[in-house]
């Protein structure tokens, strides 16, 4: 999420229901966001935490009220902040008619400094245990020692390790890989790179990373750089052809109609009996993504929620 240390940047609070979570954070990021992030009110008492706090998904009761999410995001353009506004309040009216309480919510903005931006986002990066083996850790921080850790500078290519949808996939593909030898991996969506990464540290043999978005593409190269397994690791802006496969295990984190849209072209890149992870995905749409993957012939293995979040492994 850091970028630069110029400033002042503008930053844009409201408060809304976990229903209209995804659409707000999905049209900030359109409007041009250079960070986007949540605090679920009350987790902690030492400033914002983002959803996926590993106390969501390692035992401890989440104690903070699920019914509202503060979002937190960062724009460049200070000169938008009356228009950015309006905006957002014509959504959140939008909203309002699938998602009641986001009618009240009220948009607030203040300007930060440079140096208080980059604090900020620092700040939310710490070394974070996930799963049995693994630590993701910011490159400016010295983890402790006996985990596997996994590299992550926060740009702004999602997968930074500290969303849920994010954690929860590393929960899975670690057991995944667990029964696996030289696994060949496609990470669709790959955002940082983080999954394909992680995979490639536990012994899998080859990742490829998919992504839309070219600078996240550049953004997983450079990460993988940084873990030392470039030599194992590609990037494409498109699904590779179905003879470049099959892959052992296909990892989506995206949203649920993207997953959903490609899930037949995905299927045929796996090899028979292969794990497809798939997260990303909103309580009321998990149903509906479970009904089409039984559709195409998928099990579940195994499934974690936080209190928006659904991910699940299917076979
Ligand atoms: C939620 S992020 C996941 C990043 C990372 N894999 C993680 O788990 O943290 C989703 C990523 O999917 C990418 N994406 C969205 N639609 C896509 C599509 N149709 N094909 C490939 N990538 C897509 C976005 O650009 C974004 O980087």
């Amino acid at each position: 999420m850091e970028r630069t240390e110029k400033g002042p940047f503008l930053e844009v609070r409201v408060v809304v229901p976990p229903l209209a979570l995804e659409a707000v954070m999905a049209w900030l990021w359109d409007r041009g966001a250079m960070g986007v992030q949540e605090d679920w009110p009350g987790l902690s008492d030492e400033g914002p935490v983002l959803s996926g706090d590993p106390r969501e998904f390692s035992g401890t009761e989440l104690t903070a009220p699920k019914d509202k999410i503060e979002i937190i995001s960062f724009f460049e353009d200070i000169e938008q902040r009356d228009a950015l506004c309006a905006e957002l309040n014509d959504l959140l009216q939008d909203i309002s008619q699938w998602c009641p309480g986001a009618a009240k919510a009220t948009c607030k903005t203040r300007l930060l400094a440079g140096k208080d931006w980059v604090a900020m986002s620092r700040a939310h990066f710490t070394p974070t245990p996930i799963g049995r083996g693994l630590m993701v850790c910011p490159p400016w921080q010295r983890p402790p020692e006996g985990r596997e850790v996994i590299w992550i500078a926060p740009g702004m290519a999602f997968g930074t390790g500290t969303h849920f949808t994010t954690a929860a996939c590393l929960v899975l593909l670690e057991e995944a890989l667990a029964s696996r030898e030289a696994a060949r991996v496609l990470d669709v969506g790959t955002g940082s790179g983080i999954l394909a990464i992680a995979a490639l540290k536990l012994g899998a043999q080859v990742a490829l990373g998919v992504d839309v978005d070219g600078d996240a593409l550049e953004e997983a190269l450079a990460n993988a750089a940084q873990n030392g397994v470039l030599d194992r690791f590609t990037v494409s802006k498109a699904l590779p052809d179905p003879l470049a496969g099959p892959f052992d295990i296909v990892l989506a984190n995206i949203l649920a109609e993207t997953v959903v849209e490609m899930a037949f072209a995905l299927r045929k890149l796996l090899a028979p009996g292969g794990d497809f992870i798939v997260s990303g995905i909103i309580h009321e749409r998990a149903e509906w993504v479970a009904a089409a993957m039984a559709d195409l012939g998928f099990a579940p293995v195994r499934e974690l929620r936080d209190s928006a979040w659904v991910a699940t492994w299917y076979r």
